[in-house]
């Protein structure tokens, strides 16, 4: 069954911990966390020292967006703070095999995350060395966009393309109950979801149409 990895970008942030809590109970299987400098995308977030604090609310494995220009002098403190995953971006200014023996090294899940449009080739060289690949089927940096439908092919190519290796493919970016089952049955292995989670309450009952 597909997984479900609500982002907390959307969640009310001046009740963060009982908000994550609220999500353990509801079905969640990973908490995902968006990480913004300001530069890579037009928007800023969380750093650190938020994730070490909400780090007790949730022993979900904690799923890290980075959409950061230089996520190397970042990684360590994430590893520190309790991440599982470090999602790294395809197109950030640093060299993709450093981090990702920066992740490697805090023996830590490694994941990397590709924009609309960037090609689902270009990730290609990396697939032997990662555990998860992150399509993004909005442009980062903000929740509540339209999902684009050209994510659907990215998946099913990529699907083919990691074949019987364990990558798993995620899905970030205007995912709702229409949206969903068309990246499930496309090879989606895990959905981020923001806004729809965090607009429709119960959590339990959106995150379990989500999983359809
Ligand atoms: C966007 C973030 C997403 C965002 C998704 O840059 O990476 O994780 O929270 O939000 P929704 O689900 O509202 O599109
Ligand atoms: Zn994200």
């Amino acid at each position: 069954m597909v997984l479900v990895s609500p982002s907390i970008l959307s969640a009310d942030f001046s009740s963060l911990g009982k908000e994550i809590k609220a999500l353990n109970e509801s079905g969640a299987d990973l908490i995902h966390i968006d990480v913004m400098d300001g530069v890579f995308v037009p928007n800023l977030t969380f750093g650190a020292p938020v994730v070490k604090s909400i780090r007790s609310c949730s022993s979900l494995p904690f799923d890290v967006h980075l959409m950061v220009e230089k996520p190397s002098v970042l990684i360590q403190d994430f590893i520190d703070a309790g991440a599982d995953f470090i999602t790294i971006h395809l197109e950030c200014k640093e060299e993709i095999p450093y981090l990702i023996s920066l992740i490697k090294k805090g023996k830590k899940k490694v994941g990397i995350s590709i924009k609309p449009n960037t090609k689902v080739s270009d990730i290609l060289p990396y697939i032997p060395d990662i555990d998860l690949i992150l399509v993004m089927s909005v442009e980062p940096g903000f929740g509540g966009q339209q999902f684009q439908q050209e994510a659907i092919k990215k998946i099913a190519d990529l699907k083919e393309l990691i074949g019987k290796k364990k990558v798993l493919i995620s899905v970030d970016g205007g995912i709702n109950d229409i949206t969903a089952p068309a990246c499930v049955y496309a090879g989606a292995d895990i959905l981020v979801a923001g806004s729809y989670i965090f607009k429709n309450k119960p959590y339990k009952k959106a995150i379990s149409k989500l999983k359809g």
